[in-house]
């Protein structure tokens, strides 16, 4: 929770961040990230296999499927899932994969009714995934309907958000997000509405088009009529925590919106509950693996990054708010009804493809990252953890440098205020 206390450090942080003339002290210095990791196809696989299996991954909204009997389907993560509102309330995932041969149980993108019935030889399910009926059934010999249903997919909700996780054996959703779930509740999960989504191709690795949203080190360059006016990057507080998480925090000028630069639309209902900070600082945080979002006391923002191999990726762009004006729903991210990115992330995403072409180079092996960018270092030791060091080859290994000191509630600079 933002606590007086709290907020009072995070400003005297801010002016301890733009008064140092190195690195504070403690931190080490980062060894360079292989570029390997965004071009090696053995890097790829591990992230598939490790990263993508056992993260909790946003997947939907309830505004998506509202009532009881509505499903959606979802691939993102490169699984086939369904995803359904039961009867009882609660959501569900399952691999949209039928017991029978492996057909897709569901083949419309969206869709509502009682069961979910196979199209190749009918077999059908209930929304808690347990096979209720096949044709035929005295032509199976000892046959068990009962451990016949659709395998499940992990699914929980943070107030009206879906996550899903393809790891049976995955901590809670809440205890992944860890201090992160009390430090969102001023923003009303709960509350938000789904106004906007859309999914953009990129030609470059998925952790490329992230990085340009983890850091403020771009923004004089790459921002400098949008973004830099309204940021001050060199007041900026990184916080790093548990699983990969982080969060940044940089004032705003007095007056200024954080989201001015990518339009909050006029009349907008305000987040009533939205503390201090988010009113008057760019508040952004890095849900590991593949969300960044700024928040505000406007809108609930994310961006999510998706794999679609190991040189191309697809940035989806969401956008909820409690309310709006009739006719007015807020899309953050896009212009012309969701068919263009807005010149931020026009800016945000301009190099991305060159970037990868640098990075396939004979020319480079390896990024050298500042202080300023010490979020992406987080990220990929995390990643490291996850994957589990030994199974990912030498040379593109990241070494443990951040140590758990510097993990929130842990915070060196602190002392040194
Ligand atoms: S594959 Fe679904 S009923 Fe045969
Ligand atoms: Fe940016």
């Amino acid at each position: 929770m933002m606590t007086p206390e709290y907020i009072q450090t995070l400003r005297r942080l801010m002016e301890f961040e733009a008064s140092r003339k190195e690195p504070p002290e403690g931190f080490p210095a980062l060894p360079d990230i292989p570029a390997g990791r965004y071009t090696d196809p053995r890097f790829y696989q591990l992230e598939r296999e490790y990263i993508w299996r056992k993260s909790w991954l946003l997947a939907a909204h309830i505004d998506e499927i509202p009532e009881p009997g509505c499903y959606m389907l979802w691939d993102n993560a490169g699984q086939p899932v369904v995803i359904v509102h039961a009867d009882t309330g609660t959501i569900n995932a399952f691999y949209n994969t039928c017991s029978h041969r492996g057909a897709p149980v569901v083949t419309d993108e969206r869709g509502k009714s009682r069961r979910l019935t196979c199209k190749y030889h009918g077999w059908s399910y209930d929304h808690e995934g347990e096979l209720r009926g096949i044709r035929d059934p005295q032509d199976f010999r000892d046959f068990d309907m009962s451990c016949r249903g659709l395998r499940k997919v992990r699914c929980e909700q943070f107030g009206n958000l879906i996550f899903v996780n393809f790891d049976p054996e995955a901590i809670s959703l809440l205890e992944w997000l860890g201090p992160i779930a009390d430090e969102w509740a001023e923003f009303q999960f709960d509350n938000c509405r789904l106004a906007a989504r859309a999914i953009f191709d990129l030609d470059c690795n998925w952790k490329i088009a992230m990085e340009a949203n983890t850091e403020v080190y771009h923004v004089r360059s790459i921002h400098p009529t949008t973004i830099a006016p309204i940021l001050d990057d060199r007041r900026n507080v990184n916080t790093l925590y548990p699983n990969g998480h982080g969060r940044m925090i940089a004032p705003t000028p007095q007056g200024k919106s954080s989201l001015d630069a990518v339009a909050v639309p006029d009349n907008i209902v305000e987040i009533a509950t939205v503390g201090e900070i988010a009113r008057t600082c760019t508040q952004s945080y890095g849900l590991f693996p593949n969300w960044v979002s700024p928040l505000s006391q406007y809108v609930i923002p994310p961006l999510l990054f998706w794999p679609n191999g190991i040189n191309r990726c697809r940035m989806e762009t969401w956008t909820m708010a409690p309310q709006w004006p009739e006719g007015h729903k807020p899309d953050l991210w896009t212009v012309n009804e969701g068919s263009e990115l807005c010149q931020v992330l026009v800016e945000d995403t301009q190099f991305g493809e060159k970037i990868q072409q640098s990075m396939e180079s004979y020319g480079f092996e390896g990024v050298p990252l500042s202080y300023q960018e010490a979020r992406i270092y987080h990220w990929n030791q995390a990643a490291d953890k996850m994957i589990g060091p030994d199974n990912i080859p030498e040379e593109l290994r990241v070494q443990q440098v951040i140590g758990e000191e510097w993990i929130y509630p842990n915070d060196p600079r602190i002392a040194q205020l």
